[in-house]
C-alpha cells in the first residue's frame, strides 16, 4: 500500500484529477467533498477511491474526518488542500456573507487542515503539503476581492509553514492554476470567459490533468528540496 493522500474537494473539477493521478502514481487516496452526493458517488463508482463527506470550514468536522481517514488508511502522508469556492461579485455589491464563506472555505480550511496533520508529520519526519492558490490570488480579477485575498492568504501561509517544516521533512508548496475547464469556471459570464480565454498566451483553458500532474511531482520524493515555493500553471496568462 503506497503513502496515504487526501486531496480536499477531490471528487469533483481538478480535486478529482489530482485523486486519481495520484492513485494511478500509487498512493492510497481518500477525496472529500461537501454537498454533492451524486457526484461523490459516480466519483466513487467509477475510480473506487473512498470519498468523504464534511465542510472544510468545520474544526471540529475536518479533525473528526482525518482521525476517520487515519484509522481507515493509516497517517495521510499528503495533503492537497484542493476544496474552493467563488461567491463573485464587485466589492460594492459583495456581501459580508460572501466575504466569509471564501475566506472560511479557501484559507481558513487550509489552516484547519494543516494544523490536524503537521504534528503527526514532524513526528514521523514526511509530509507533503500542496495547497491550491490560484493566478486570481497572485494578479487580482474583477469580483474577486474575497477570492483574491484567500488565495493570495494561501501563499503567505505555504512559505511560513515551509520555513517551520523544512527540518522536519515536511515540505509545503503552492500551485497556482490559470483558468482551468471546471465547473468552477462554466460559472463565469461567457462574455467574460471568452475576453479571459483572448488572454491567455496557449490560447485555451487548461485541463485538470495539468494541474493533477503538477501535484503529483510536488507530492513525490524527488521533489525533497522543493518547498515554499508557488509553481504557475496557466498557459502562460500571468506574464500578459
Ligand atoms: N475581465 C474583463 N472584464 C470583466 C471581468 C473580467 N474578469 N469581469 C467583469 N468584467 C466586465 C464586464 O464585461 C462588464 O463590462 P461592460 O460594462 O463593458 O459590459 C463589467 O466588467 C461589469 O460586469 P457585469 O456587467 O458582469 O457586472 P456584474 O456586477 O453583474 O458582475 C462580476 C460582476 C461578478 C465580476 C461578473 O462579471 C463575473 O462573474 N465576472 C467573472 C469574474 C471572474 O473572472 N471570476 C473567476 C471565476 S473562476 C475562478 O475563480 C478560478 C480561478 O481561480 C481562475
Ligand atoms: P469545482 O469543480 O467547483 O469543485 C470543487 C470541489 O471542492 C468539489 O469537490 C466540492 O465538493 C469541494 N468543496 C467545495 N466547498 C467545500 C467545502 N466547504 N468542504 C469540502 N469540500 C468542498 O472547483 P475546481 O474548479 O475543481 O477548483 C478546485 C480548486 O482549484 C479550488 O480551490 C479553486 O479555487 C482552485 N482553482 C480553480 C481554478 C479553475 O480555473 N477551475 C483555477 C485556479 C484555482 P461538492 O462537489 O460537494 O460541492
Amino acid at each position: 500500500m503506497g503513502r496515504t493522500a487526501l486531496v480536499t474537494g477531490g471528487t469533483r473539477g481538478i480535486g478529482s484529477a489530482i485523486a486519481r493521478t495520484l492513485r494511478d502514481a500509487g498512493y492510497t487516496v481518500a477525496a472529500s467533498y461537501h454537498g454533492n452526493d451524486l457526484a461523490a458517488e459516480d466519483f466513487k463508482a467509477a475510480t473506487g477511491i473512498p470519498v468523504f463527506k464534511w465542510d472544510v470550514a468545520d474544526d471540529e468536522a475536518c479533525a473528526a474526518a482525518v482521525a476517520k481517514i487515519t484509522t481507515a488508511y493509516g497517517p495521510v502522508e499528503i495533503l492537497v488542500n484542493n476544496a474552493g469556492i467563488t461567491r463573485d461579485a464587485m466589492l460594492h455589491k459583495l456581501t459580508s456573507e460572501h466575504w466569509r464563506a471564501v475566506i472560511d472555505t479557501d484559507l481558513t480550511a487550509c489552516f484547519t487542515m494543516c494544523r490536524t496533520v503537521i504534528s503527526p508529520m514532524r513526528e514521523r519526519g514526511y509530509g507533503r503539503i500542496i495547497n491550491i492558490s490560484s493566478i486570481n490570488g497572485q494578479k487580482g480579477q474583477l469580483g474577486q476581492t474575497n477570492y483574491a485575498a484567500a488565495k493570495a492568504g494561501l501563499l503567505g501561509f505555504t512559505k511560513a509553514l515551509a520555513l517551520e517544516s523544512a527540518a522536519k521533512g515536511v515540505t509545503v508548496n503552492a500551485i497556482a492554476p490559470g483558468y482551468i475547464e471546471t465547473d468552477m469556471v462554466a460559472d463565469v459570464p461567457p462574455k467574460v470567459l471568452d475576453s479571459i480565454v483572448a488572454q491567455i498566451p496557449v490560447g485555451r483553458l487548461g485541463q485538470p490533468e495539468e494541474i493533477a500532474r503538477a501535484v503529483v511531482f510536488l507530492a513525490s520524493d524527488d521533489a525533497g528540496f522543493i518547498t515554499g515555493s508557488t509553481l504557475t500553471v496557466n498557459g502562460g496568462q500571468y506574464l500578459i
